[in-house]
C-alpha cells in the first residue's frame, strides 16, 4: 500500500506522487465529477461547495478540500438533483455594517456563527472574511469589505478568522492584496508607495495574519507595481511568510494572473479553480527544468498540512442542519448592534407613545436588501422587511400604501434574490424597479392619517464592476422628488419623516438630509434586517454603530476620485494611488476637507461623558498605557465607541494629523454607570514606514493621544514624549514602485 495522508509522514506522500497527480494537486479541481472519489470510506458529500474542491487521490489518502464563500455568510448551492430539501444558509450582516458595531466580539460571533454553517455543511475552507480597503465611495465590492482604516479591518478580520476557524473549518483571507477597485479588476496595475502599501493596504491583512492565523490567504486579480499579486515572491514569500510568519496555504482568486508557473514560483500554492491548461504547464514545466519539482512539493506539502485539519479529512459527521434559529438570532443581534443613527432632529428616534400608524414610502421598505451580489451573496431562506420588522413590534403600517407597493414590487425584483442560481450574479442596476410613482394628492392625505412617515432609500450592487454617480452615488430624480414630496407634507403636518438607508456604499447625503429628522443607517444588514431597525427605532435596543467610512460631502471630495478608476478611460490598465496614505479620514482631517458625516460619527438615544484621561508615563519606552472613563449622562442605557487617535510628530516623515490607534466599545451602561477603558499603545503604534530605510520608525518628539467619540469629536487630550527615534522594525525593500508617484502632500 503507497503511504497515506496523516498516516505517513508528508514527505512520503509526496515521493509517492506522480508528477502528474502533483500538477493536479496544485490546481483545483475544477470539475466537480471528480470530487465523489474522494469518499475513501466517508460520507459521499451531495453539496456544491459555491466556491470549488481540490483534487482527491484516493490511493494516497488524500481528499478533495471543499472551499466555499463567502464573507457574509456561506454561499453554497441550495438545490441538489434529486433531492426536495432546500439548503439554506444564514444572511449575516455584510461586513461593512459588522464593522460599524466596532465591537470584536461581536464579529467574533458572527464568525462562529458562519463557521458552523461551514462545518454542518460539510465545507472546510470559508473563503472570507475579505478586507480590502473603502478606498473610493464607488467601490464596486465594499460592502464585502470593512472600512477605510487598517486597523479596524485588520481587528475585524482577525476576529472573523477566530470565530469561523474556532468551528473547526478553516478561513480565508482576501483579496490580497490593494484590490480596491472592480474595473479592469483582473489585470488593472495598482501604482502605490511602499509606504502607502505597508502602512494602509497591507496593514489590516498583517494584523490579521499575525494575530488569528488564518489557514488560507487568497491572492487577488491586480497587479501590485507591475507584478500580479499571485506571481509576487516578495508578496507572499516575503512580506507573508518571512516577514509575518503565515503558514497555510495561498491560492489565487477564481482565473487569477497570467502564468501558471510564476505563480508556483511565488508561493502561489493553489490555483483555483483549476484547468487543464494550468496542470499540463506546470507538469512541463517540471519536465524541462523550468520549474523545480522541490518548489511544486513545498506548495504541495503547505496544502496538505492544511487537508489534514479539515472536517472532510477528519471525517467529521455533519449534520447538514445547522441551527439556523440561533444563527437568526445572532443576526439580528449583529445588525442592531451595528447600525448607525446618522441623524435625530428633536429627539425623532426612538418612536414616542403617540407614534403608532406609520405610513412606508419606497420599493424597498417592502423588501430588504440583504446584501450585495456576486460571490459575497448569500442563499438565505427569507429577509424580513422593514415593514415586516415594524409589523412584528405592532405598529400599524398604512395598508393602501402597502397594498400598492407590494403590487408594484412583484413585476420585478434584484437580481441578488435569485436564490437558486448557482452562477455568480453580476449586477445590473438596470433590472432593479424605479421608485414607484405616487400621486402628491396620496402623499397629502398619508400625512393627514399618519403618525409619521419612513422612507428607504435602497442600492445595490456587486462583484464585476464599479458604482456610477448618476443615479446611484447620487440620488435618482423619483428618490429626490419622493423625499421631498413625503417631507413637505408630513411637516406641514407637524409629523416626522425618518429615512432608513438600506445601502451597500456611500452615497450622498449633504443635499437632502435637512428633509429628514432622523436617517438611520442599516447597510445591508443581513436577513433579519427588518426586525433589528424596528428594534433600534422602538427604542428596544439603542443604536450603537459608528461609521468605519467616511461619508463626503461629494464624490469630488474623495482623495481617490482625481485617478479612480485608473487610465486610460474606457478600459484602465493602470491606478495610481496618488493620494498615499491619505485614505478616509486621513484625507479629510488633515486637508481639511469638512465631510457630510466622519469617520467613527454615530449617535445614540444617550449621551456620554468622558473623563479622567491619564497615560502611564510622559515619557515613552516601551509602551505607553492610556486609560480613562466613560459615563452613561443620560436618561437610557447604551454603549459607546471610544476611539483612540495619535498625532505623531512629523520629523523625517510628514503625518496624517491623527490616525486610529486603538478602539474599544463600553458594556450596556446604564444611566449614571461608568466604565473604565485600557489601551495600551507600543512602538508600532507610533510608527511610520520609511521606504528609504525600509524601516518602521517612531520619530523623536511630542506624540498627542486623543480620544474621541468620532475622529472630529475628540474628548479628551494628552501627551508623552519619545526622547530618541526608534527604528521599532527593520523589513525587506520589496514591491517598490517603478515609476515616481506624484503624492499629495500636506507641505
Ligand atoms: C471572487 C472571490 C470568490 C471566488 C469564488 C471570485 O470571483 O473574487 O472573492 O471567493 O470568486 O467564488
Amino acid at each position: 500500500m503507497p503511504p497515506q495522508l496523516g498516516r505517513d509522514p508528508i514527505a512520503e506522500v509526496l515521493k509517492a506522487m506522480t508528477l502528474e497527480e502533483k500538477s493536479l494537486m496544485v490546481t483545483g479541481a475544477k470539475r466537480r465529477e471528480v470530487v465523489p472519489v474522494a469518499t475513501l470510506g466517508r460520507k459521499q458529500k451531495n453539496i456544491t461547495a459555491v466556491g470549488g474542491y481540490t483534487y482527491p487521490f484516493v490511493r494516497l489518502g488524500i481528499p478533495a478540500i471543499y472551499l466555499s464563500d463567502g464573507p457574509a455568510g456561506l454561499r453554497i448551492a441550495p438545490r441538489r438533483e434529486n433531492d426536495p430539501n432546500t439548503y439554506y444558509c444564514t444572511a449575516f450582516p455584510v461586513a461593512t455594517l459588522v464593522a460599524s458595531s466596532w465591537d470584536v466580539q461581536l464579529a467574533e460571533q458572527v464568525g462562529r456563527g458562519m463557521g458552523h454553517e461551514a462545518l454542518e455543511y460539510g465545507v472546510d475552507i470559508l473563503l472570507g472574511p475579505a478586507l480590502n480597503l473603502h478606498r473610493d465611495p464607488l467601490g464596486g465590492r465594499s460592502f464585502e469589505y470593512y472600512s477605510e482604516d487598517p486597523l479596524v479591518s485588520g481587528k475585524m478580520a482577525a476576529a472573523a478568522v477566530q470565530g469561523i476557524q474556532s468551528q473547526g473549518v478553516g478561513a480565508c483571507l482576501k483579496h490580497f492584496a490593494a484590490n480596491n477597485q472592480e474595473t479592469s479588476r483582473r489585470f488593472i496595475n495598482t501604482v502605490v508607495s511602499e509606504r502607502a502599501l505597508r502602512e494602509i493596504y497591507l496593514k489590516g491583512f498583517e494584523i490579521a495574519v499575525r494575530e488569528a492565523k488564518p489557514w488560507t490567504v487568497m491572492s487577488s486579480y491586480n497587479k501590485i507595481n507591475g507584478v500580479y499579486t499571485s506571481e509576487s515572491k516578495e508578496l507572499l514569500e516575503t512580506i507573508l511568510r518571512e516577514e509575518w510568519g503565515f503558514d497555510g496555504f495561498v491560492l489565487s482568486d477564481w482565473y487569477g494572473g497570467e502564468d501558471a508557473v510564476k505563480q508556483m514560483k511565488a508561493g502561489n500554492d493553489l490555483l483555483m479553480p483549476g484547468l487543464a491548461v494550468w496542470s499540463n504547464k506546470i507538469d512541463s514545466a517540471v519536465r524541462h527544468r523550468n520549474l523545480e519539482v522541490s518548489l511544486v512539493d513545498q506548495n504541495i506539502s503547505r496544502i496538505l498540512q492544511v487537508a489534514l485539519k479539515t472536517p472532510t479529512f477528519k471525517n467529521y459527521p455533519y449534520s447538514e442542519k445547522p441551527n439556523l434559529v440561533a444563527n437568526a438570532r445572532l443576526a439580528r443581534e449583529a445588525a442592531a448592534q451595528s447600525m448607525v443613527l446618522l441623524k435625530n432632529d428633536s429627539k425623532a428616534l426612538p418612536l414616542a407613545e403617540t407614534d403608532k400608524k406609520i405610513a412606508a414610502f419606497g420599493n424597498y421598505s417592502y423588501k430588504l436588501i440583504v446584501g450585495g451580489t456576486g460571490s459575497g451573496m448569500v442563499n438565505n431562506k427569507y429577509g424580513v422587511s422593514l415593514v415586516q420588522g415594524l409589523e412584528n413590534a405592532g405598529y400599524q403600517l398604512d395598508k393602501g400604501l402597502k397594498e400598492r407597493y407590494q403590487a408594484y414590487l412583484t413585476r420585478g425584483r434584484p437580481q441578488n434574490l435569485k436564490a437558486d442560481s448557482l452562477i455568480t450574479a453580476l449586477p445590473k442596476l438596470d433590472s432593479i424597479l424605479g421608485e414607484m410613482a405616487i400621486d402628491e394628492s396620496l402623499i397629502h392625505l398619508k400625512a393627514k392619517e399618519a403618525d409619521l412617515a419612513v422612507i428607504t432609500i435602497m442600492r445595490v450592487f456587486g462583484e464585476g464592476g464599479d458604482r456610477k454617480l448618476a443615479n446611484d452615488y447620487y440620488l435618482t430624480a423619483e428618490e429626490r422628488s419622493l423625499l421631498k414630496t413625503v417631507s413637505d407634507s408630513f411637516h406641514a403636518q407637524g409629523k416626522k419623516v425618518v429615512v432608513i438607508l438600506n445601502i451597500g456604499g456611500v452615497i450622498e447625503v449633504a443635499s437632502w438630509r435637512g428633509m429628514a429628522d432622523a436617517i438611520l443607517l442599516a447597510w445591508q444588514p443581513g436577513q433579519e434586517g427588518g426586525n433589528a431597525l424596528a428594534d433600534l427605532i422602538s427604542g428596544k435596543v439603542n443604536p450603537s454603530g459608528k461609521l468605519a467610512t467616511t461619508f463626503p460631502k461629494d464624490y469630488q471630495d474623495s482623495p481617490s476620485s482625481k485617478n479612480f478608476p485608473g487610465t486610460p478611460a474606457g478600459e484602465p490598465k493602470q491606478v495610481v494611488y496618488e493620494e498615499g496614505v491619505y485614505v478616509g479620514y486621513r484625507y479629510f482631517d488633515s486637508f481639511k476637507v469638512d465631510p457630510a458625516y466622519e469617520f467613527g460619527y454615530g449617535l445614540s438615544y444617550t449621551t456620554f461623558g468622558y473623563k479622567n484621561l491619564k497615560l502611564g508615563s510622559g515619557t515613552f519606552k516601551d509602551k505607553v498605557t492610556v486609560t480613562l472613563e466613560v459615563t452613561n449622562t443620560g436618561n437610557v442605557a447604551g454603549r459607546e465607541v471610544v476611539q483612540v487617535y495619535i498625532s505623531a510628530p512629523a520629523k523625517t516623515m510628514e503625518k496624517p494629523l491623527k490616525e486610529l490607534k486603538g478602539f474599544a466599545k463600553t458594556r450596556l451602561l446604564q444611566p449614571g454607570e461608568t466604565q473604565s477603558l485600557v489601551f495600551t499603545l507600543d512602538a508600532h503604534a507610533l510608527a511610520s514606514f520609511d521606504a528609504n530605510t525600509s524601516a518602521w520608525v517612531a520619530d523623536a518628539g511630542l506624540y498627542q493621544v486623543k480620544v474621541g467619540a468620532s475622529s472630529q469629536n475628540i474628548k479628551q487630550t494628552a501627551s508623552f514624549t519619545l526622547p530618541k527615534s526608534i527604528i521599532v522594525q527593520k523589513v525587506n525593500k520589496v514591491l517598490s514602485p517603478h515609476v515616481r508617484i506624484k503624492e499629495f502632500s500636506k507641505n
